[in-house]
């Protein structure tokens, strides 16, 4: 009897977890594996916001990494390609986004992909450091103004100065 009741409570804390989660809204559901999830947000983008990383992540973004396919040249998720897919793309310029995930939970996803939609997994066609270098680039879209070809680094104080005149 104890342990029947013992695996009637668990089954139904595991559906509770369960329904709790895919019930949360689709845009702030976490997309990497609930059991990793803490551990993901904890890493940080490894490259600084210089000029030089930023352009890079711009010339992998509209190239190599094809991501402008789909979240646009412009980063507003309407991309070429985006009409093929029931979910969109994300769009980059919503600022809400930014406060929902760390940059680890984007690398993860980047690298992994998110199952059951259009992004794909590209750990098989960027490094890690082509990846970091590309959401160093994403994360400038809420800040720009477009069109434009413009890279608009978000300045850090110490790199003001070097930077002026740069773009
Ligand atoms: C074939 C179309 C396609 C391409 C190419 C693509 N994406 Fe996506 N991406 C999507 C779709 C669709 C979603 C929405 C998936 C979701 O909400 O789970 C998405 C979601 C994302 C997210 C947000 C996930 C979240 O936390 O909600 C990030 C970050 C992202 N893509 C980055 C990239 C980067 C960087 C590239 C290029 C290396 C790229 N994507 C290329 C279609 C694409």
């Amino acid at each position: 009897m104890k342990h029947t009741y013992i695996l009637f409570s668990s089954i139904t804390l595991l559906w509770v977890s369960l329904v709790s989660c895919s019930s949360t809204p689709s845009f702030i559901h976490p997309k990497v594996p609930m059991g990793q999830l803490e551990d993901i947000r904890s890493i940080a983008n490894p490259l600084p916001r210089t000029y030089t990383v930023i352009a890079d992540g711009k010339t992998l973004y509209e190239g190599k990494g094809i991501c402008a396919r789909c979240h646009g040249l412009y980063g507003d998720g309407k991309g070429t390609a985006a009409k093929n897919f029931h979910m969109l793309p994300r769009n980059f310029k919503n600022h809400h986004f930014w406060t929902k995930r760390k940059e680890g939970e984007l690398f993860w996803i980047v690298k992994n992909g998110s199952p059951g939609t259009g992004m794909l997994e590209f750990q098989s066609l960027l490094t890690d450091q082509e990846i970091w270098k590309i959401l160093r680039y994403t994360e400038t879209f809420p800040s720009r103004s477009y069109p434009s070809d413009h890279i608009t680094p978000t300045p850090q104080p110490e790199l003001i100065n070097p930077l002026q005149g740069a773009y």
